[in-house]
């Protein structure tokens, strides 16, 4: 399944975008332009039809409608809307789920949906509000979506909501998961959990990926030889056990993931999650914490291993390194630019000025990045 196009209305920063998404999107942009908040669109529908997650949760655990809802949209704008276009090849089948929804000025604080609407290959097989919902409005306080009894229709649709994973991997979690408090965030995203993950996963799935990933980091990590997953004999808590080849000759040493770089936790992390199954994947600048000459090579990695999964992913980057791949084309590159009236999307293929720059040799990292600098950059160094 392929997420081809989102189009937002009062999104937090966006007040309206209309955005088509290729199965491997870069987002880039300045800081606080809103690259972490669009990538939220899918985390807020995973989080609805997640179990235990709902309409009502998934707008709660973000600070209620009134912090989601576009501080620069009009006030006669009320609510949010998203539109997610998808497509699934496998069935060569397009579907579009569209939901509104507005604050509930009856007696609760709950908001209630404007719409929701469910298109299969341009037919509408789902238009709410319906006849019951207009008897009863206490029902627009759910989706169909998080309902299992009512979304057998579109069953594909909250599969593949459900199934997002979403990286932002924080290496200081996993090596002091214990000192965390564990109310966690949905899905892990930060690694806290990364180990346990890693230990539920069945033996022979976690050898074979755990060996290829030893492989690749053999090639990165200095005297890096094997990753293997260990439990402590005393409390059997999960852990990652590396052997590095040591500088005696035919000794190896052993360390677990407490030693790990920053930069070796990271990459194992990524490789993990582009590893692990064929779901929509959004990364979070995956460059932090890696040398340069490793960044260049995200870009072609991700590609194969999500065409071999037929996954999509999407990204946020401030990476010049990762973006001076020349197998990256420009309609998968999606320029964030804020305005006054929020923030603006642009695929990279019809902005004119990057376009002569890579015509004049320029890699999409040198062209773009300099772009993103705050306007005011330069009073940063006023700072005393
Ligand atoms: N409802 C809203 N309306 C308008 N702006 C909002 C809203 N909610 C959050 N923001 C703004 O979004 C910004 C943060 O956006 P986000 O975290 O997506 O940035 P980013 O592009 O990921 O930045 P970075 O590169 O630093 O990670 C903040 O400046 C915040 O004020
Ligand atoms: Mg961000």
């Amino acid at each position: 399944m392929l997420i081809s196009k989102v189009v937002l209305k009062n999104w937090r920063n966006f007040r309206e975008a209309n955005v088509a998404l290729s199965s491997r999107c870069f987002i880039v942009g300045p800081n606080a332009c809103g690259k972490s908040n669009f990538l939220d669109v899918f985390r807020f529908c995973r989080d609805i039809v997640k179990q235990g997650g709902g309409l009502q949760k998934a707008l709660s655990d973000r600070g209620g409608l009134s912090k989601i809802r576009c501080l620069t949209s009009n006030s006669s704008e009320s609510g949010i809307e998203l539109g997610l276009h998808i497509f699934d090849p496998t069935s060569n089948t397009n579907w579009i789920y569209e939901i509104g929804v507005s604050k509930n000025r009856g007696r609760n604080s709950r908001s209630l949906l404007k719409f929701e609407r469910v298109y299969k290959n341009e037919k509408i097989i789902l238009d709410r509000p319906n006849s019951d919902d207009k008897k009863d409005d206490s029902l627009l306080t759910q989706t169909h979506l998080e309902q299992i009894n009512s979304n057998s229709k579109f069953r594909d649709i909250a599969n593949l909501f459900n199934t997002t994973v979403y990286l932002h991997l924080v290496p200081q979690l996993i090596r002091y998961a214990h000192t965390f408090s564990s109310e966690g965030l949905e899905g892990d995203p930060f690694g806290r959990t990364f180990l346990e993950k890693i230990a539920k996963s069945s033996e022979g799935t976690r050898k074979q990926k755990l060996s290829k990933i030893g492989e690749a980091l053999k090639s990165v990590v200095p005297q890096f030889d094997e990753l293997q997953f260990t439990r402590d004999p005393v409390n059997g808590k999960p852990h990652l056990e590396a052997i590095y080849q040591h500088w005696r000759a035919g000794k190896a040493g052993r360390q677990r993931e407490d030693q790990f770089s920053d930069g070796t936790l990271r990459l194992i992390g990524l490789f993990w999650s582009l590893l692990e199954s064929d779901s929509l994947l959004l990364l979070e600048e995956p460059e932090l914490s890696l040398h340069s000459e490793i960044i260049k090579k995200l870009p072609s990695l991700i590609y194969r291993l999500q065409t071999a999964k037929k996954r999509q992913v999407i990204l946020t980057t401030h990476s010049t390194d990762l973006l001076s791949d020349d197998g990256i084309s420009t309609e998968e590159v999606l320029l964030f630019k804020p305005t006054k009236r929020g923030t603006e999307i642009k695929v990279l293929s019809q902005d004119e000025e990057a376009s002569s720059l890579l015509q004049g040799g320029f890699t999409i990292g040198e062209a773009i990045i300099p772009r993103t600098k705050p306007s005011l950059i330069d009073q940063l160094s006023l700072l005393k």
